[in-house]
């Protein structure tokens, strides 16, 4: 192939409607031309996502996002030569949404559709950054997930760790609602622990003595519940819990790559833009890798970035009979 190639992105497995392009050179460089998220708002007043509100906002949405990424992009549709939508996991009806939709617009323009793991999503997104050599680790840290893999060739996705109660992301979300901080958590807990004392409250590092990598949440989620109880600011609590959280993650990732030999480490997902964690990986003498600006949380050019990764790897396209998982394992691609 001699010619740069243009691919569409869409995710819509959760709460943000994402629409993104990239452009794949002929040497397997991408460089990420439109990202455009809406995040819907409608939740916020339940305290959580309701599923049949975030799938008809997508449906409501996605014309504009698209039209906004072409216009970011400088770019008409006949310009793409492939489109990629996340298949799962998420949420079903949401995820129908931009599966069907790049389904359609694939098949109408005539060219190559590519489902895509969300995972592999998040995990391509810090390619943007750095073309990702194999082996490496991937921590993905989102509000759905804590998943540590092995990925010792391209497209081999070896679990080595998960969470076995909690996401990180679900309770930075959850403390921050307890502390009376807002949603989503995450950017409220960051802003509010530079305000507060770290060695306030104390927490139990979770999992102590564990041979595996496993991640838990759950004790320093009923640690900030007690703290709270017990009259600890909301900003003491979220200056101690985050450097806890950090702190765990950080030393349960650092053991795995050196069991496994692992020099370069993947961080993505939207906690992966918690500046306290890219601080602390950052003094781990690992070559450690983050996606780039506006590509930690949920969005479309991650998506891109993986079909992206499929076309260079000249992968073939799914088929238009592909459907939505709730669950869906990232298995060996
Ligand atoms: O990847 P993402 O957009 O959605 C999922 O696939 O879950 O991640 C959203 C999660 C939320 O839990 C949010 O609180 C967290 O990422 N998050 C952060 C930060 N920004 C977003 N957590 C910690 N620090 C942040 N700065
Ligand atoms: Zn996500």
């Amino acid at each position: 192939m001699t010619e740069a190639r243009r691919i569409l992105g869409i995710d819509t497995s959760c709460d943000d409607t994402g629409v993104g392009i990239v452009e794949l050179a002929p040497d397997g460089q991408v460089r990420v031309l439109a990202n455009r998220v809406w995040s819907q708002t409608v939740h916020a007043q339940y305290g959580g996502v309701m599923p049949e509100l975030a799938s008809r906002e997508h449906v409501e949405r996605i014309d504009d996002i698209l039209q906004e990424a072409l216009k970011e992009a400088g770019l008409a549709l006949t310009d793409l030569h492939a489109v990629a939508a996340t298949s799962g996991p998420g949420l079903v009806g949401a995820l129908l949404v931009g599966l069907m939709y790049g389904k359609g617009l694939a098949q109408a323009l005539g060219v190559p559709f590519y489902s895509a793991h969300h995972l592999e999503g998040h995990i391509f997104a810090a390619a943007s950054e750095a073309l990702l050599q194999t082996p490496y680790l991937a921590l993905v840290v989102s509000g759905g997930h804590t998943h540590l893999f092995d990925v010792p060739a391209p497209g081999r996705y070896d679990l080595v760790g998960a969470t076995r109660d909690d996401a990180a992301g679900e309770a930075f979300d959850k403390i921050a609602r307890l502390a009376g901080l807002g949603y989503p958590g995450g950017p409220a807990i960051s802003e509010a622990a530079q305000r507060g004392d770290p060695g306030s409250v104390p927490f139990k590092e979770p999992l102590q003595g564990q041979q595996g990598f496993d991640f838990s949440f759950s004790g320093l989620k009923t640690a900030a519940l007690l703290a709270h109880r017990g009259g600890a600011t909301p900003e003491n609590l979220a200056a101690s819990f985050q450097q806890a959280a950090v702190k765990f993650l950080v030393k349960t990732t650092v053991r795995a790559a050196r069991a496994l030999g692992r020099r370069t480490v993947v961080v993505s997902g939207g906690v992966a833009a918690n500046a306290a964690l890219r601080e602390a990986f950052q003094q781990t003498g690992l070559n450690v890798v983050f996606p780039g600006k506006g590509l930690n949380t949920d969005n479309g050019a991650m998506i891109a970035l993986a079909g992206a990764a499929a076309l260079q790897a000249e992968k073939a396209p799914s088929p238009l009979t592909v459907g939505a998982e709730a669950y869906a394992p990232l298995a060996n691609t």
